[in-house]
């Protein structure tokens, strides 16, 4: 799928093409989602000898699915249901799109249903017509009632129900109305949220690489991966300590895609009818964490990438971090000096479009302006 190697340049004696490459992937509106950075990461990757990969923090799985199309043997794993269910769609399924023709066929054209979605997250009137603030008009959540009812009655293999699933969720994250997460809804409807579900069979890769999906917190599995590289893209605590309010916490952003994907009909609550254990209380992540440990001052999040990293069984490691302060950077550079031989990093800065440039020396470092770019960190361990 690359569209075009342009040049090439070697730098202690690795050689990594820039190429601007595209790459067909897939995926719902993500906070993080590495969608415009699929080219840079794989620029970095091909170079190397490396057969396995694991991207260890997948959320969309447009990553993965990148690396399984340029033929990379590639582990998917996340602590989201949601990643779990995209990866098995793209990554396990072996059937060609024809298969899964007439199973999306029947869905589309079941007769819509008033049921628990319809009820939760439906509503004719938007907030500013007098009605309630909702993810999706109502003609689009009694399609949603009917098909996630069928699903479960239907005798689909896991993978075949993952493929609907993703299916399912694509078409509902085209009609929303949302600013691209569930912790608040938009006032007005969004003008997408006007069209009408339609499900189209995701595009499954069938790549011929040894692909595994795994679903769990990254320390508990790390001590059963084995890979020669790790992409890591956690989430990124905010440093603002002004303002925690602004750090995403993914189990309470996606709730809703949790519950389509377990249909459990779970306790909800607050203005956006989330599900109980999406509370931030009950549902944390270490990465997710803004504050900063008293007795080091360092953060939080930034240790936890320390420990990943000193105890991840990979040759290489390929970090993806957004700042936003000089502190976090310089903290991230002491970590990472330690943690390995940094080999490379690229800085991209999407606001002003320059595509990217790779740096080699620790001189860079302290040149190297920091606000708002996402950086690749390469490391050998
Ligand atoms: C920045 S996003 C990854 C985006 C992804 N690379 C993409 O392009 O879609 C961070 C991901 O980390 C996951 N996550 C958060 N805490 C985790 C943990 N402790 N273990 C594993 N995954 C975690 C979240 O569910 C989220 O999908």
């Amino acid at each position: 799928m690359r569209s075009s190697v342009s040049k090439s340049e070697t730098t202690q004696g690795l050689l990594f093409p820039c190429a601007y490459n595209t790459f067909q992937t897939e995926g719902i509106k993500y906070a993080g989602s590495k969608k415009k950075l699929i080219g840079e990461i794989i620029d970095v990757v091909s170079p190397l000898r490396v057969k396995r990969v694991w991207d260890a923090f997948s959320g969309t799985t447009r990553v993965s699915q990148a690396f399984a199309q340029n033929g990379y043997d590639v582990i998917s794993s996340d602590i989201s249901i949601w990643s779990q269910c995209f990866a098995s769609c793209y990554l396990l399924s072996k059937r060609d799109r024809e298969y899964y023709v007439p199973l999306f066929d029947h869905l589309n054209n079941l007769q819509p249903i008033d049921g628990w979605y319809s009820e939760n997250y439906g509503s004719i009137l938007s907030e500013s017509e007098g009605g309630i603030k909702r993810p999706w008009q109502l003609k689009n959540t009694r399609k949603l009632d009917a098909i996630r009812e069928e699903l479960d009655k239907l005798d689909l293999s896991p993978i075949d129900k993952n493929v609907a699933l993703t299916g399912l969720i694509l078409a509902l994250d085209k009609v929303d109305s949302t600013l691209g997460h569930y912790v608040s809804y938009l006032k007005e409807w969004a003008d997408r949220s006007y069209n009408d579900l339609f499900l189209d069979v995701p595009r499954i890769l069938r790549t011929r690489g040894d692909h595994q999906v795994l679903i769990g917190d990254v320390f508990d599995l790390l001590p059963h991966v084995q890979t020669d590289l790790a992409y890591l893209d956690p989430p990124y605590g905010s440093n603002n300590e002004k303002m925690p309010p602004s750090r995403i916490r993914y189990s309470s952003y996606y709730h809703i895609w949790t519950t389509i994907i377990l249909n459990d009909k779970p306790k909800l609550f607050g203005k956006a009818n989330r599900r109980l254990d999406s509370s931030d209380t009950l549902s944390s992540s270490v990465f997710e964490e803004f504050r900063k440990n008293e007795k080091t001052t360092r953060y939080i999040a930034l240790e936890a990438i320390e420990k990943l990293i000193r105890n991840i069984n990979a040759e290489y490691v390929l970090l993806s971090y957004s700042t936003t302060g000089r502190a976090t950077f310089e903290q991230l550079m002491d970590i990472l000096s330690e943690s390995g031989k940094l080999i490379g990093i690229k800085s991209i800065d999407y606001r002003r479009h320059i595509m990217s440039e790779m740096k080699w020396t620790n001189k860079w470092v302290s040149d190297c302006p920091t606000e708002n770019k996402e950086l690749l960190f390469l490391l050998k361990k």
